[in-house]
């Protein structure tokens, strides 16, 4: 999961890679780097740090190339250094190549190249793909060159290549992971996202798995690996360019956080039909009885999406009549997964592009399961491994700490719940009604939420020194809870914990002490009494607590250190309202600490790998 950019047009390319780099860097930021096509030379500039050191060292020197390459690196082979950065080159500088994937077989090509006298320079699997181009081109048709060495490749890639003596070409291929070509006025762009490209074009062309594309000034051609054309008209992207900027919020997380409210409203928007009490979801007309004759379900994700996951879990349990679980996609294939044409398996991913959530929908495809995805990002591979996707309309997000894109999952995840029920006559109109009448005001209180920030700041003010947390939480909050602890210890690197309250004396509560305080979720439900008897527990051994709550009482108020509360609301919505504080207080608490937000230590915005 590295970001990569290629150029071939009329523009200081240097300016414009070093731009589109910086939009990459969500993807992986341990290293960058550049190639320029510079009279008739390649100029290939890279380090380790992030892209604003690169540029930093290439703020005084000029070029006059209108080609070249970028890449944003988060290191799978060789550790972050100058040398294993991207571009890679063969030993005569004629081939520089990005790439952004594995190439598992790259040892038996590294033995073979060694032995006809290649001279490798880093410890990278990409190298490789460098070496084998420069020994396959003849000096003018770069494009056999590389679809001649894909077609050897195994493992997940999408790479860009030109050649020192080819200054009108840059050849880019697919296989795994994402790549889009941006069709401009006599200049031809590819990068590995649709946002990085929007401030240049926003004609689009969104490549599949085993497509090769050549990129010139005023066209860019599709062959698949066979080398056989494929025509595609490109597609208008009218996304705005502003969502994917940071319009005056310090960072973008922030700035996504206070997106919510639309988040969610666009993932709603023209779904339903109130009046009629009816869901709307023309994407999954076609599988009415895939879905009328199943008899199981899985929820598959990763991550925040995971979380998404089993928190419709309690949902969907109380509307459908069908044995249904979650499953984490990295291990649902080891599982053994109960899957046949009468099982549903619904997959959840910002991205759409994570590696193990792929895996998990191949395999249940292969054995004849139905697979409906979850989507944010527009053409992701997931959504074309899928049979139909449900787009989340969050827009694009650039954190990696994932946040607008959760809450419109878990509004898409209502929706496909109320879907299914529908389609199996489970619910009435009037059901449906109620539960979306409850659903379309999730917006406007996730709005009010946002209005306590400055209650949250000072709570954040007062713990942000704290090592260690606790999240609690039963029934549709314990998912909150898991996901309030993973924001915390992603963007601040506090250690935290996400317990189901029930679990809390079977072993956590010995953790508990003056310094590590306990976040509960407490709702005004079934479990509310049990959860008090937990803020008990945690209270008698010292323990500082922190109420999230939508129903103040004063037994609450006289057990809790601190109290922050959210608007009572319908089960469909109270998880998102949860979640907004949690959010909050984690970014608060990473900001105290000065850390790194957007970009948080070791992760990346997607995780292409297994
Ligand atoms: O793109 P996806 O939704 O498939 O990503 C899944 C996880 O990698 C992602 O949610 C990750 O946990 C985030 N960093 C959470 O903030």
């Amino acid at each position: 999961m590295c970001g990569i950019v290629g150029y071939v047009g009329h523009r200081p390319a240097k300016d414009l890679l070093l731009e589109a780099l910086q939009r990459l860097e969500y993807r992986g930021y341990d290293s960058a780097g550049l190639a320029l096509l510079e009279s008739d030379a390649l100029y290939v500039e890279k380090r380790a740090g992030k892209v604003r050191d690169l540029a930093e060292r290439l703020r005084d020197k000029s070029f006059r190339a209108t080609v070249g390459l970028g890449h944003t690196r988060w290191a799978t082979h060789g550790p972050p250094t100058d040398i294993n950065a991207h571009p890679h080159s063969d030993e005569h500088r004629q081939i520089a190549v990005i790439h952004n994937g594995i190439i598992e077989n790259y040892l038996p090509f590294k033995e073979e190249l060694q032995r006809r006298g290649h001279q490798f320079a880093s410890q990278t699997d990409s190298e490789v793909i460098a070496h084998l181009i420069e020994e396959r081109y003849d000096g003018s048709n770069l494009f056999e060159a590389v679809r001649t060495v894909v077609q050897r490749l195994q493992g997940a890639y999408a790479i860009a290549v030109m050649a020192r003596d080819n200054p009108n070409e840059i050849v880019v291929a697919r296989q795994g992971s994402p790549l889009v070509v941006g069709l401009g006025q006599n200049e031809t762009f590819a990068a590995s996202d649709i946002p990085t490209l929007l401030s240049f074009t926003r004609q689009m062309l969104v490549l599949h798995d085993g497509e090769i594309a050549v990129l010139r000034r005023n066209s860019a051609e599709i062959y698949d690996f066979s080398g056989r054309k494929i025509e595609r008209a490109p597609q208008q992207v009218d996304w705005d360019v502003l969502t994917a900027q940071k319009q005056g919020y310090k960072h973008f997380m922030l700035k996504e956080i206070h997106e919510q409210p639309q988040a969610v409203a666009h993932t709603l928007q023209g779904r339903y039909d109130l009046e009629r009490g009816q869901i709307l979801l023309p994407e999954l007309e076609a599988f009415r009885s895939k879905i009328q004759n199943a008899k199981f379900i899985y929820l598959t994700a990763m991550g925040t999406a995971y979380y998404a996951a089993l928190a419709a879990k309690y949902l969907w349990r109380e509307l459908l009549d069908l044995p249904l679980t979650v499953e984490m996609a990295s291990e649902f294939r080891y599982s053994k997964p109960y899957l046949n044409q009468e099982t549903l398996v619904i997959a959840i991913s910002q991205s759409g592009e994570t590696a193990d959530t792929l895996g998990a929908v191949r395999m249940a495809r292969e054995r004849g399961a139905t697979v409906f995805s979850i989507v944010n990002v527009v053409g992701a591979t997931l959504t074309r491994e899928s049979d139909a996707t449900l787009y989340t309309h969050a827009g694009p997000e650039i954190g990696v700490a994932s946040t607008k894109a959760f809450l419109a999952q878990l509004a898409a995840l209502d929706l496909l719940g109320l879907y299914i029920a529908q389609v199996r006559g489970k619910l009435s109109p009037s059901q449906t009604q109620e539960a979306l009448s409850s659903l379309a005001q999730a917006p406007v209180l996730i709005e009010k939420l946002l209005q306590q920030e400055q209650q949250i700041v000072q709570l954040a003010q007062i713990f942000y020194q704290k090592e260690h947390f606790l999240f609690l939480g039963r029934d549709l909050l314990y998912p909150i809870a898991l996901e309030g602890a993973l924001k915390l210890k992603e963007i601040s690197y506090i250690h935290a914990e996400g317990y189901a309250a029930g679990e809390l004396k079977h072993g956590p509560i010995a953790l508990i002490d003056p310094d590590m305080p306990t976040i509960v979720l407490v709702t005004k439900n079934s479990v509310y009494e049990k959860v008090l008897s937990n803020i008990q527990e945690v209270r008698a051994r010292r323990g500082v607590v922190i109420a999230v709550t939508d129903d103040v009482q004063r037994e609450l108020e006289h057990l809790a250190d601190f109290i922050l509360e959210v608007p009572a609301a319908a089960r469909w919505v109270t998880p998102m309202l949860f979640a907004v504080p949690l959010q909050l207080f984690a970014y608060h608490v990473a900001d105290l600490r000065g850390t790194d937000i957007d970009q948080p230590r070791n992760l990346a915005k997607s995780v292409t790998v297994e």
